[in-house]
């Protein structure tokens, strides 16, 4: 049975098939959600409102629980890369304002360029001089540390195999609590990147 999915404020409409995860719905429909910790359950950027059709959803993970306070949860909140739509039917959400959740460092990034773009002259340069030292003092540090910065640096190597992980080991991100959910559950899923 396939599900009609709705996101709003943008008004787009879709089916996705039962199975699928909400992140998965989102991403199919051109809406591709924050997902900070890349779908396993350690951050709370991924979370969306549920308007309508919280009953079609999986149980509350222990990721969900952890995550989202008491009163966001009775406000319909869920994570999208933990929730499974697993009935039919119609899904409504739309994505939690950066507002009322932690930013992505992407968007945290954004903000300080338009907040140095409208900076006064001497004000950028003071910033400047600021990011200058603490550049320097990381360099120093750095030199001072190697060992530590070549653990770093098989850690960035590690972390770029890890992007490429098979579908099948990305599965394994999936909240335990979906772990045993059947092959056909499977190939509807895909893990956020
Ligand atoms: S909990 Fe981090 S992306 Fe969903």
């Amino acid at each position: 049975m396939s599900v009609d999915i709705k996101i709003e404020p943008e008004g787009l409409v879709g089916i996705v098939a039962e199975g699928t995860y909400i992140w998965d719905a989102a991403k199919r429909m051109g809406v591709r959600l924050p997902a900070q910790c890349e779908g396993r359950g350690e951050c709370d950027t991924c979370a969306v409102i549920i308007k309508e059709g919280a009953t079609l959803l999986s149980s509350l993970t222990q990721a969900e629980r952890e995550h989202l306070s008491p009163e966001r949860l009775a406000a319909g909140e869920r994570l999208a890369c933990q929730a499974k739509i697993e009935h039919g039917g119609q899904l409504t959400f739309t994505a939690v304002p950066t507002t009322e959740r932690a930013e992505t460092t992407e968007e945290a990034v954004k903000d300080f360029r338009k907040e140095f773009r409208e900076m006064p002259l001497n004000r950028k340069l003071a910033t400047l001089v600021e990011f200058e030292a603490v550049t320097a003092f990381e360099t120093l540090s750095s030199i001072a540390s190697l060992p530590f910065t070549i653990g770093e640096k098989v850690m960035d190597v590690m972390a770029g195999f890890g992007r490429k992980m098979s579908q099948e080991e990305r599965a394994a991100r999936r909240p335990a609590e979906h772990r045993a959910q059947t092959a056909e559950e499977k190939a509807a899923g895909e893990t956020p990147e």
